[in-house]
């Protein structure tokens, strides 16, 4: 079937070329139209089906970036691509934040343009072929050590399957996890049996390699040997996330606190990102830097939730100053409550289990509750923003780059 492209510009010169080189492409169907911002929306808003609309900025950027804005906001089968004259990092990086999967420069390079939208063209097959079920991808981060991450990861995923879902908890703290220690598991098979068998991957090898936690918790854990840890790559992690969001309803993942290309493609690929802070002014000064660096990476920042976690009630310090001092809303606040927090890590059970009348195992289903609901609110758009756009990220600036 021809994939329907909608061209969108206030100069119609500006995107004749791209339209007249489209035309003779057998896999799309061009639009006979440069479209307006305006009569392009009304146009696109007809569509039930993919549609990839290509954005000119070279007339009005404000403009077309609103309109850009109004598409992902609105349209979740419409795929963003955005052009202009030049090819300005600050332009592209915003165009990204925008929700855009591609960036052609002008004149344009016909074999790039092409291989883009072929790109575009395999991912809409791909979800619309295996995936239009697939479950979704919760990465837990934080990073500054000791505030919580693998508590949230473990409990996040024990009030999931509470309120019936099938959770795959995945420790990608690859030299030293602790998940299976949180959960007093000993694992049989670990992350680099999948990644050494990752072509033979079925229904019954995936089940064997995945312990089982009697809360109904399906963990992958990390590699017995800390050295192993090398030996796994962001691509391999890439095709482990892809198959197990196709077997799971979640897959709740423990991130590293150190940021390298595992932890780019994570948090590029997770639909939602749970990041966990405290409260005092050393935890929000290292939260402060960790959004700064979603920022630059391009993170679609509407899929990162922020959770104060051991919250107590202060004069000195309230959610309210952590979220001016971040500039991000609190998604959600867990209480600090370490006796019980122990006392589950040390019986190998989720909170739920150890104490289900406390606090904070009431706050642990209230935050699976706000989780469900943000997807649940997604709804048609869930993978809105969070589509491979790892590409385009290292086009832009290359990952290990920003490090520096
Ligand atoms: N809400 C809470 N109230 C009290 N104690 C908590 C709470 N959440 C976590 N803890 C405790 O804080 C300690 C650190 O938690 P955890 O290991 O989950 O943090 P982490 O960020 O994963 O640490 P690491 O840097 O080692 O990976 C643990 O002893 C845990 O039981
Ligand atoms: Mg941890």
């Amino acid at each position: 079937m021809k994939l329907p492209i909608c061209l969108i510009s206030e100069d119609n010169k500006a995107l004749g070329e791209l339209k007249q080189q489209l035309e003779r492409e057998a896999a799309y169907a061009v639009e006979s139209k440069v479209y307006g911002y305006g009569a392009a929306f009304d146009w696109l808003r007809g569509k039930s089906g993919p549609v990839v609309a290509v954005v000119d900025l070279s007339r009005d950027p404000e403009g077309a970036f609103a309109i850009a804005a109004e598409i992902k906001l609105k349209l979740s089968n419409v795929r963003l691509v955005m052009t202009s004259p030049s090819g300005n990092p600050d332009a592209i990086l915003r165009a990204m934040r925008s929700g855009a999967e591609e960036f052609f420069t002008q004149p344009f390079d016909w074999a790039e343009v092409l291989k883009s939208l072929d790109g575009i063209r395999n991912k809409i097959d791909l979800h619309t072929s295996r995936t239009a079920d697939r479950g979704q991808i919760i990465a837990v981060s934080s990073n500054k050590g000791g505030v919580g991450s693998t508590t949230v990861a473990t409990n996040l995923a024990a009030s999931l399957v509470a309120h019936k879902k099938s959770v795959c908890l995945v420790d990608l703290v690859l030299q030293f996890g602790s998940v299976t220690s949180f959960l007093n598991l000993e694992a049989s098979y670990t992350i680099l049996d999948l990644v050494k068998n990752l072509k033979k991957i079925d229904p019954m090898f995936l089940d064997g390699s995945l312990v089982k936690h009697a809360s109904g918790i399906r963990v992958l854990a990390e590699p017995f040997y800390a050295e192993d840890a090398r030996r796994i790559t962001a691509a391999d992690i890439d095709e482990i996330l892809e198959v197990l969001s196709q077997f799971f309803d979640y897959v709740v993942v423990d991130t590293p606190k150190e940021f390298d290309d595992i932890l780019a493609l994570v948090l590029d690929k997770a639909n939602m990102i749970l990041f966990v802070t405290e409260m005092d002014v050393p935890s929000l000064k290292s939260a402060h830097r960790a959004f700064e660096l979603f920022n630059r990476m391009g993170i679609y920042e509407k899929k990162i939730r922020l959770v104060l976690n051991r919250y107590i009630k202060s004069k000195l310090m309230s959610p309210e100053s952590a979220e001016k001092a971040l500039g991000a809303k609190v998604f959600w606040t867990l209480p600090n409550n370490y006796p019980t927090a122990i006392a589950a890590v040390n019986q190998g059970l989720s909170i739920q289990e150890c104490d289900p009348r406390s606090d904070i195992a009431r706050s642990y289903s209230g935050l699976a509750d706000a989780v469900l609901e943000s997807f649940s609110i997604a709804g048609a758009t869930r993978r809105d923003g969070v589509e491979k756009r790892v590409g385009l990220l290292n086009r832009l600036m290359p990952v290990r780059g920003l490090l520096k």
